[in-house]
């Protein structure tokens, strides 16, 4: 009909033409209804006795150890013992998973966000440092707020292994630095005299590297932009 001419397609649009084949397949329709067959089928119900299975019940139990498609609580898989191929693994996927939105640092300026997406909290926030980590292996498998789940996209040894390589990252911006070794110490104290923020290479560095007083930032979520115009 979508090639006839304008007339006929109106025509064939009409209420009349187009009642033909409804009442003709409504006739039929009941014209099969009238044998006593479909006029009262047999059928059980829930609760009903039924001597056709064994048990004499019609609702049947699932056979033991039947495993349901949704599975509300499905047993965790643990996390792998922290390796050095695990944060390698780790650190590869959440370079491909997160880095859009999180950024390569954590601090949640990814690329897509400094496209306008909702910028996600630093991963460096207190509050998600001291979370446990099956807390982010959750955010992981079912999304937060506005991030959505990574379970299709990120299989559970996966998640683990971002997890792992997250608490690399967090612990990475938030180190003592007496825990440091005496080399790194050394290194840190010429790079910058006690009490000065940063020596002027510092502030060259992308707003990535975490400064004093980041931490401090209560949830983290709106950071400064400290590169100011250099983004743009
Ligand atoms: C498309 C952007 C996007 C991607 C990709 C993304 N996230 Fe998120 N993430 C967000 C946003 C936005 C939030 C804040 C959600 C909210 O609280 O509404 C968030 C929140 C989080 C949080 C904090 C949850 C909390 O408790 O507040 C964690 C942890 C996290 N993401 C980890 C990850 C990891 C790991 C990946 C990679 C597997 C990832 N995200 C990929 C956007 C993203």
């Amino acid at each position: 009909m979508r090639n006839a001419p304008p007339g006929q397609r109106a025509a064939a649009r009409g209420p009349g033409l187009r009642a033909v084949p409804v009442l003709a397949l409504a006739a039929l329709a009941l014209a099969a209804c009238d044998g006593a067959d479909m006029v009262s089928q047999p059928k059980a119900k829930t609760w009903d006795r039924n001597g056709f299975f064994p048990q004499g019940r019609t609702m049947l139990q699932p056979v033991p150890g039947t495993v349901p498609r949704t599975v509300p609580n499905p047993p965790l898989p643990q996390p792998a013992a922290a390796s050095a191929e695990l944060l390698a693994r780790g650190r590869e996927r959440y370079g491909v998973f997160c880095t859009p939105c999180h950024g390569a640092a954590g601090y949640g300026d990814g690329i897509i966000v400094q496209r306008g997406y909702p910028r996600p909290p630093s991963l460096h926030a207190a509050r998600l440092r001291e979370a446990p980590a099956q807390a982010h292996y959750d955010v992981i498998t079912n999304g937060r707020g506005s991030m959505l789940s990574y379970a299709a996209q990120v299989p559970p040894a996966d998640r683990w292994a971002i997890v792992a390589y997250l608490r690399a990252l967090q612990l990475s911006q938030d180190v003592a630095v007496a825990s440091l070794p005496p080399d790194e110490r050394a290194r840190l104290a010429a790079r910058a005299t006690p009490g000065d923020p940063g020596t002027p290479d510092d502030r060259t560095e992308p707003a990535d590297r975490a400064q004093p007083g980041d931490r401090a930032q209560p949830g983290d979520r709106a950071q400064p932009d400290r590169t100011g115009g250099a983004r743009r």
